[in-house]
């Protein structure tokens, strides 16, 4: 279920002659793992790091690397392929996409197969470009970068770390998984409607520590918390993640607040709040703690058989959240809707997503989740399962269609 949203999509791929042409072979799986159809255009330059063979045999589909494939035939059985391929596309995504034809592309050239079918193309375009540092800082690449955003071309820009030169900067290709994501918001039919909004999101559990080795925690993953950030990244928003003991990716552009226990997060949000819009708390946050924490480590001889627990103090209560909007999650077994629209009122959320542990494969852990969203205005909305992008993508736009 989490691995089909690109069902029925026909993706044309291009790789360009860069290093990191060798990334892509594994961003073809992943397309077509979640379900996807992919064909192959390669430069002539990209050959030389990856064969066609490789993409070839992983997408179950012919390659182009030349406009003139068949010509040792004379041109009897050309056809006008570059534009068949154009319109059978839904999308097109150059990975990774060297200087070169970054230039290229915005200069209008159309000298090689996959240039000449970004010309012919029809559907949206998305480029993840990759150089070393001094290439991709260069005045002239930059110049271009602008020149194709601003003609509504869609970028996943390279990321800082190292690079095959040696050196280390700006310029590796970015995520594999986040190009996929970016091609799904795409596809999807989602745009950059979360421009200038700054959202917060809450994450992960929290634990409550007994003594320095043992603590009361929960099996929240963040899965949730941190499809909200990436979703609302990749739709324009600057994020800030603050999260409980979590392991999942982020992408490195989100600012990430690492907290532990419901105090830290209490702490983090009062602070972050401030520069933000929009609030969203799918952290599962403990409820009580520890009363007393030991500075050391109990032993079996304590004959410990009871903890006794304080509330932890509630984290909206202290905040000051007037002008901002301001979205809870509610994980409930039982009465489910009754005790969200009850944590909606007395917390006066403008929006609560409802999960419940009672649909399968919803909930903690899983990659896919079930929500119910119910508006301020008592308006209730019940989703199918959806992949837990999937439904960070439906809260956003619920959130951003809700008054205020
Ligand atoms: C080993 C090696 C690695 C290269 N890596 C990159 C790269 O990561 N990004 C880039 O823009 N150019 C890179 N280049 C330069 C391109 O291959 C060169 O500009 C070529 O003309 C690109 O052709 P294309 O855009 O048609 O694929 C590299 C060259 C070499 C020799």
């Amino acid at each position: 279920m989490q691995d089909d949203q690109l069902s029925g999509k026909k993706i044309i791929l291009g790789v360009t002659g860069g290093i990191a042409a060798y990334k892509a072979c594994w961003l073809t799986r992943e397309l077509i793992k979640r379900g996807a159809e992919v064909k192959v255009v390669m430069t002539p330059s990209a050959i030389q790091f990856v064969q066609p063979l490789t993409f070839s045999s992983l997408s179950k589909n012919e390659v182009v690397v030349n406009i003139f494939p068949d010509s040792q035939l004379n041109g009897a059985s050309l056809k006008t392929w570059h534009i068949d391929l154009a319109i059978w596309a839904d999308l097109m995504i150059i990975a990774p996409c060297t200087v070169n034809t970054i230039a290229k592309i915005a200069a209008g050239f159309s000298d090689n197969a996959l240039l000449t079918v970004v010309s012919a193309l029809r559907s949206p375009l998305l480029i993840a470009p990759a150089a070393d540092m001094d290439m991709y800082n260069n005045k002239i690449t930059q110049r271009n970068f602008k020149i194709l955003e601003e003609m509504g071309y869609s970028f996943v820009n390279a990321e800082k770390g190292d690079l095959a030169s040696g050196l280390g900067g700006e310029g590796r290709l970015a995520d594999i998984y986040k190009i996929v994501d970016a091609a799904e918001i795409i596809l999807t039919g989602y745009k950059k409607d979360l421009l200038k909004k700054k959202i917060l999101v809450t994450a992960g559990p929290t634990y409550e520590d007994i003594d320095p080795v043992r603590f009361i925690g929960n099996r929240s993953s963040g899965k949730m918390g941190y499809n909200i950030a990436k979703a609302a990244f990749l739709r324009g928003a600057d994020v800030t993640v603050i999260t409980g003991p979590a392991h999942e990716n982020i992408y490195p552009e989100i600012k990430v607040v690492k907290v532990r226990s419901a105090a830290d997060m209490k702490k983090a949000v009062n602070e972050e709040i401030k520069n933000h819009d929009i609030l969203i708390m799918a952290a599962a946050v403990a409820d009580y703690k520890p009363a007393e924490v030991s500075n050391r480590k109990m032993k079996k001889e304590d004959k410990l058989d009871q903890i006794k627990l304080s509330p932890t103090e509630d984290i909206l209560s202290s905040l000051k959240t007037s002008g901002k909007k301001i979205v809870g999650f509610a994980l409930e077994t039982d009465n489910e809707k009754e005790n969200a629209l009850k944590k909606l009122k007395s917390k006066n959320l403008d929006l609560i997503i409802l999960n419940s542990l009672k649909d399968e494969m919803s909930g903690f852990e899983y990659n896919t989740n079930k929500i119910t969203i119910i508006h301020k205005n008592g308006k209730q909305i019940d989703f199918p399962l959806k992949s837990k992008f999937q439904a960070a993508n439906t809260i956003i736009s619920e959130i951003l269609k809700s008054n205020g």
